[in-house]
């Protein structure tokens, strides 16, 4: 079994909290869930303010709301953060480039990644920007810590410097006596610094990391980090002087330097909970970071935790780690230009259909190949003809032979029991599958009971039913609409964390407000019966271009 430890049923209140066998909580954290007290936690990494958001954020966020919507509708109190990375060079370089003050380039941007959450309906609960005060006393406050406890000492340093990752590198970063590609412009500086004593948490790191084989998810990822600390760690230059960087935080202790920046972004996810305060405790140690793969090392599985631990703040629970998307096999990235506006997409077939395809096709962990083809037979197949069809033929049929109204089941013959069977394993392999991440196969086995929903309409043909005289009949017409009508309700219950939208519209459309939880909105039950529904509304109407 994967990182986590199964949801056995979609049941509120048991076996959410995942590796608390870890043992750094002594009490568990199921005994802190009981009581109300923490929520489930949960961050995206935040996006560099110096572009346009690009499918790769879209999908972070997505991913991430997915999971906090599943937590929702499982009963636990969520607080989702997202946000943006402000500081840095490259954010001063692209203002610069603009003619505009850096602040005037990350508002801008502000306004772009918040609109991209409104667009996407992604229901995170804070958005924090890495220039705002509450972020910056605590990025203050930490660098003050640490340097009056001798963590972070002062000396001369001659390293290699990319911008673009706004990393130092190492000379073994070189590939046959070359910076690759991926480094951007790299430069040999030579300067006074102050440097944080990662290599001092080397052995602790090695030791934690072989101690907890689930903090970071998928688990083939540990290696990766493990292999990184094979080599010795370098202290980690933690700031700039102000003469090359000027945009951002000075330190508390020598205003002649701004404050590294993954020092800094790093900060965002205990800053924007209230870090030093009684509410920090609701929170914290958060249970998932959300990241993409080239984030994870070093920053999010080394500096991160170091920076923790040299604080004697808790670890977070554990780092999710997605994969790429990529276009033409190439990382989709703004410094290759290769990228796919989400929200051309979004505009044209609507926030669900963004999230269902980005949902159903990546593997989370693995690589994904965007086309605009895959989108389109996703769209056509899946939300146009299989679900949409079949919400529509429901309402029309019901409105047809039962003037509007859910009949009531009143007999249960074959069709009717496989089907029923078939929702019970549905609904245990999906929660069986969220809690192992992997949300595309539960969409496909989501979608396979929709098929079958169809498939028993064939086989029932209540268009035939209707014109037979035989009380029978009637009752085999009327289980049918009910059956069928049931059978769409589950579906979009369970389709709620990834199209939220279209679960409401369902639900409006069969005369219910909304779905709320699992344990009661997921059981196959009567509570459509006697319900007036709506006129069928086209969901996933076709796209322009293919009429
Ligand atoms: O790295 N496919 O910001 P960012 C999937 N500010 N995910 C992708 C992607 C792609 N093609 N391209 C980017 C940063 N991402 C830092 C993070 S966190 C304290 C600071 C993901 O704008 C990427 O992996 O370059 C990362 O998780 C997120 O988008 C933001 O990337
Ligand atoms: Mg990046």
């Amino acid at each position: 079994m994967a990182a986590i430890r199964l949801i056995i049923s979609f049941t509120a209140g048991r076996n959410f909290s995942q590796n608390d066998d870890c043992g750094r909580f002594p009490g568990g954290t199921d005994a802190e869930f009981t009581m109300g007290m923490k929520k489930f936690y949960i961050t995206t990494a935040i996006d560099y303010a110096n572009g346009k958001p690009h499918l790769g954020h879209a999908y972070e966020k997505v991913l991430t709301d997915v999971i906090a919507r599943s937590r929702r509708m499982m009963g636990e109190d969520v607080h989702f953060l997202t946000g943006l990375d402000e500081h840095g060079q490259k954010v001063q370089q692209a203002a610069e480039k603009r003619g505009i003050e850096p602040i005037g380039l990350c508002d801008e941007a502000a306004v772009d990644f918040r609109g991209l959450c409104r667009d996407l309906e992604i229901s995170n609960d804070d958005f924090i920007r890495t220039t705002e005060e509450r972020h910056k006393n605590v990025v203050r406050g930490i660098l003050q810590k640490l340097h009056d406890e001798g963590r972070i000492y002062r000396a001369e340093y001659t390293g290699y410097y990319s911008a673009r990752i706004e990393q130092f590198l190492r000379e073994r970063d070189m590939v046959d006596g070359e910076w690759p590609a991926e480094y951007g412009e790299v430069v040999e500086i030579t300067e006074s610094n102050y440097f944080f004593k990662l290599s001092q948490y080397q052995e602790w790191l090695i030791g934690f990391l072989n101690d907890h084989p689930d903090f970071i998810f998928p688990r083939f990822r540990r290696n990766q980090v493990l292999e990184f600390l094979r080599e010795p760690l370098n202290d980690l230059c933690v700031s700039r002087p102000v003469e090359r960087l000027s945009w951002g935080i000075p330190l508390p202790f020598d205003e002649n330097y701004v404050t590294y920046v993954w020092f800094d972004a790093l900060v965002n996810y205990i800053s924007a909970v209230g870090y030093g305060e009684e509410r920090f405790e609701d929170c914290w140690p958060a249970d998932f970071h959300v990241i993409g793969k080239d984030i994870l090392v070093p920053p999010h599985s080394v500096y991160w935790p170091i920076m923790l631990k040299a604080a004697g703040i808790p670890l977070p629970k554990s780092l999710l780690v997605h994969g790429w998307w990529l276009k033409s096999g190439r990382k989709m990235a703004k410094s290759t230009g290769n990228v796919v506006d989400p929200l051309d997409l979004i505009g044209q077939f609507g926030p669900d259909a963004f999230r269902y395809f980005v949902t159903r096709e990546m593997n989370v962990g693995q690589d994904s190949n965007f086309s605009i083809e895959l989108f389109l037979s996703r769209y056509n197949s899946d939300l146009a003809n299989d679900l949409g069809n079949l919400v529509s033929r429901t309402l029309n049929m019901i409105g047809r032979y039962c003037d509007g109204s859910v009949p009531a089941a009143s007999i249960e013959e074959e069709p009717e029991k496989e089907l029923r069977a078939l929702w019970e394993a549905t609904k245990r392999s999906s929660a069986e599958l969220y809690a192992e991440m992997q949300f595309h196969t539960a969409l496909e086995k989501t979608f396979t009971f929709v098929r079958a929903i169809n498939r028993y309409a064939e086989i029932r043909a209540p268009w035939k039913l209707s014109k037979s005289g035989e009380a029978e009949d009637r009752k085999r017409l009327e289980t049918a609409l009910a059956t069928m009508a049931e059978g769409v309700r589950l579906s979009v219950a369970l389709l709620k964390p990834v199209m939220p939208g279209t679960a409401q519209r369902v639900y409006a459309l069969l005369g219910l407000e909304e779905v709320r939880e699992w344990e009661k909105d997921l059981a196959w039950s009567p509570v459509l019966s006697g319900r007036n529904v709506s006129a069928p509304e086209i969901l996933f109407p076709r796209p322009k271009s293919a009429e």
